[in-house]
């Protein structure tokens, strides 16, 4: 069986079917996707936003950062399994879709980028607040998160246009 013939299996299984012809399960599963934007993605602009020295700049960084991404976390829980449920539903239709796809290489790309972040960065930060701020690399990684989490939004938006 090919990804998309899967992908079209999995659309017509019963547990899709009932999300997707539900009066109130498919609103109530988007509307978390959507609501959980500003506890994941928005406390992740936050945070980008002080790395760049553009806003929230006040006060120590790490314990402001380190509060921002456990919340951030629960809102990334909630985005990644409320997606999860809406695309069973048109699994088939987002296989071929280039907005989705390409929410998707956003995605992994942001992933590849707060990885490099965590491991380059994060374990120094206490020293920029007497240092006079972040270094050119954590800046440029808050500067890419933010385009790609541009990119994300506008692709999310966009397929649910088009599905
Ligand atoms: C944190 C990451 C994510 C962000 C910021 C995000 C953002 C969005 C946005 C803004 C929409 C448009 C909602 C609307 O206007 O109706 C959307 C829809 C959608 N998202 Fe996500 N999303 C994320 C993760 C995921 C994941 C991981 C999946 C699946 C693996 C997914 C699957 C979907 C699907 C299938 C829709 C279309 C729903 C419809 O038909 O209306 N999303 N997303």
């Amino acid at each position: 069986m090919s990804l998309f013939e899967w992908c079209q299996w999995l659309q017509h299984t019963h547990f899709a079917t009932m999300i997707a012809e539900s009066d109130w399960l498919f609103p109530l599963i988007e509307g978390s996707h959507i609501l959980a934007l500003p506890l994941s993605v928005g406390m992740v602009v936050i945070i980008d936003l002080r790395l760049l020295g553009i806003a929230f700049c006040g006060g120590p960084g790490t314990n402001f950062v380190r509060n921002l991404m456990r919340w951030s976390s629960i809102g990334f829980a909630v985005m990644f399994l409320t997606g999860g449920l809406l695309l069973i539903t048109q699994a088939g239709k987002a296989y071929g879709n280039a907005f989705f796809r390409s929410k998707l290489l956003f995605l992994l790309l942001l992933g590849i980028n707060a990885a490099a972040y965590q491991k380059l960065f994060y374990p120094r930060m206490a020293q920029w607040d007497s240092a006079g701020g972040p270094p050119a690399g954590a800046k440029f990684c808050a500067a890419f998160s933010l385009v790609l989490w541009i990119g994300v939004i506008v692709c999310g938006r966009t397929m649910a246009y088009q599905f």
